[in-house]
């Protein structure tokens, strides 16, 4: 049997929705996949920071957090207080989940946790835009050269297949063109707008149900899908685009009327990211479009995202599936352990 030992850096909504999964598919790691897991140390700057080699009680950790108590209230043996870099140097974790908010700026803090797990051989698993989305060339270089693995499925259309897709089924094709729908909050917001809804409450509706950014305007003003392409961009079609590259326009300015009126005229407004290569360069645009009905993207709703990827031999695939929220985003982590597991 194989033992993932798990370092948790950041334990927000998606950490905590990896933890559910791992307590929840415990049997199925083991019966399926001849893999065991421990929690060696949890770091989040909110809960506070519990670490313990022999393994920390997960489902005790969760549900102090679940009901609003932090790491103080925990009352199992455990090193107290250790930073995120401290943890990942001192705790013997084979595996770091780096959850941490992110930072489209510089990618910190994450881009320094990532690092640093890397450079001491661990492996890693992120939904963390921002150190993929800027840095993905240093810290994939890095991972070769250390033999381990940097996974990030979650970062693009968090659990529905991207990369797993892409990089496994579609390694051997080259991808021309991508056109997707890369961010739940806004498509989420744009889909209430069409039900009469105002910006502002289906906004709020989006940051209760987990979808948004802790800073929402990464979502609205198009950051989100920026980076989320430039990571398209990066990983699949060998770009060098960075999100402040980005050719980009949100969705703060649409108005219900605006809305509205394109669905009378039987369109529909999606915010739209484009990757495509252009005199030896590739290029990335974030904008909100007037689709068809007959658009295979126009028919995604609500927080559902997709991607449309034109390839050389089998034309355009497309993916549809969760793109944001708790759950779907914990599966794309608990997807890549799996992952790391098969290397171990
Ligand atoms: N805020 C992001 C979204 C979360 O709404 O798509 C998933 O990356």
């Amino acid at each position: 049997m194989k033992e993932l030992s798990l370092l948790f850096i950041g334990f927000g909504v998606v950490g905590r929705g990896l933890a559910e999964l791992l307590l929840e598919k415990a049997e199925v790691l083991r019966s399926r996949f001849d893999l065991n897991f421990k929690v060696v140390g949890i770091c989040d700057l909110k809960w506070g920071s519990i670490a313990n080699d022999e393994g920390i009680d997960l489902a005790k950790a969760l549900s102090l957090v679940e009901s609003g108590r932090s790491f103080d209230s925990y009352d199992l043996p455990a090193r107290r207080g250790l930073s995120a870099l401290e943890a990942i140097r001192e705790t013997r974790s084979n595996v770091v989940v780096e959850v941490t908010w992110t930072n489209l700026e510089n990618g910190e803090p994450g881009l320094t946790h990532i690092r640093e797990a890397l450079r001491l051989g661990k492996h890693v698993a992120t939904t963390n835009k921002g150190p993929i989305a800027l840095a993905y060339r240093e810290l994939s270089k890095l991972a070769e050269s250390r033999g381990v693995k940097l996974k990030f499925e979650g970062t693009v259309l968090s659990g529905t297949p991207t990369f797993n897709l892409t990089l496994n089924c579609l390694a051997a094709l080259k991808v021309n063109r991508v056109r997707g729908i890369l961010n739940g909050t806004t498509n989420f917001i744009l889909t209430e707008m069409e039900r009469g809804v105002s910006y502002h409450d289906a906004l709020k509706k989006a940051q209760k149900l987990g979808y948004a950014e802790a800073d929402p305007t990464l979502d609205v003003d198009g950051w989100d899908a920026a980076a989320k392409a430039c990571i398209l961009a990066n990983v699949l079609m060998d770009g060098d685009v960075k999100p402040r590259d980005v050719e980009r326009r949100g969705i703060r300015d649409m108005s219900l009327s605006d809305v509205l009126g394109a669905v009378n005229r039987g369109l529909r407004v999606k915010l739209l990211a484009e990757v495509w290569r252009e005199g030896g360069e590739v290029k990335v645009r974030v904008s909100p479009k007037l689709i068809p009905q007959s658009d295979i993207l126009a028919g995604v709703s609500g927080v559902l995202n997709a991607i449309t990827f034109e390839t050389d031999v089998l034309g355009e695939v497309t993916v549809i599936g969760a793109g944001a929220g708790r759950r779907p985003t914990g599966y794309a982590l608990l997807n890549d352990l799996i992952s790391i597991g098969s290397a171990l």
